[in-house]
């Protein structure tokens, strides 16, 4: 029986995917690197392993030192941080608040499985903090997304089993890292970036307790 979710931050409870992907194509235009997708490619993925992509595909991989790459990768978050200042609850994505409610309710565990460092700056500009006492701190993972690792931690926070819990996801790397954790993957978004998915959503809207449900049993 389900009866914890894991939950990552950008694009699934909030849309600050799309500030991610404009402060990296800032980055990548300044370095000359032409990334066609380059939004999709970084959804999910840690900020150096981020640059290091970005770099790789300019071929540029061993032009920077790691000092240099530090520099790069503070300088887009210095972009990043900029985009996000304004945030509030406004920006919860369509359903989300009720669906955080309703698992609440309903006694479900919650936690947070993001990537960022920035999520807890998020979660409080966005008032979502309450629900999420159990957060993975990325600072201490060994693997990104598509690795499992930060399912598998988001699991043992709610002392539950990976089989008892659904991660949430709108990036194909934590899509993977769901399905190697051995929980029950919701994809949200695009069906065929997420086609490896347990379950798709097209948008937020329709992440609902009795949808997931629904596809469950279905
Ligand atoms: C993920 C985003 O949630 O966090 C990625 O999907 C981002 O695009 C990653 O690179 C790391 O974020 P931050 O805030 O630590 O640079
Ligand atoms: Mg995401």
């Amino acid at each position: 029986d389900i009866k914890g979710f894991v939950f990552d931050l950008d694009g699934v409870i909030t849309d600050t995917s799309r500030y991610h992907a404009q402060a990296w194509g800032q980055l990548a235009t300044k370095l000359g690197v032409d990334y066609p997708n380059l939004g999709d490619a970084v959804k999910g993925i840690s900020r150096m392993d981020a640059l290091e992509m970005i770099l790789q595909k300019g071929g540029l991989e061993n032009n920077y030192t790691a000092t240099e790459k530090e520099a790069l990768a503070t300088e887009k978050n210095t972009n990043y941080v900029q985009l996000i200042q304004n945030m509030s609850a406004k920006d919860i994505l369509p359903g989300m608040a009720a669906f955080l409610a309703d698992l609440k309710r309903e006694g479900y565990g919650i936690a947070l499985a993001s990537a960022s460092k920035n999520a807890p700056t998020i979660l409080a500009k966005i008032g979502l903090q309450d629900y999420f006492t159990k957060t993975v701190d990325p600072a201490t993972l060994q693997h990104g997304k598509p690795d499992p690792e930060i399912f598998i931690k988001g699991a043992q926070l709610l002392d539950l089993m990976p089989a008892q819990c659904i991660g949430l996801e709108d990036a194909a790397a934590g899509i993977a890292g769901i399905n190697a954790a051995g929980e029950t993957s919701v994809g949200i978004g695009d069906p065929q970036l997420l086609h490896a998915a347990a379950i798709n959503f097209t948008d937020t809207s329709q992440v609902t307790l009795a949808n997931i449900q629904q596809a469950m049993n279905g």
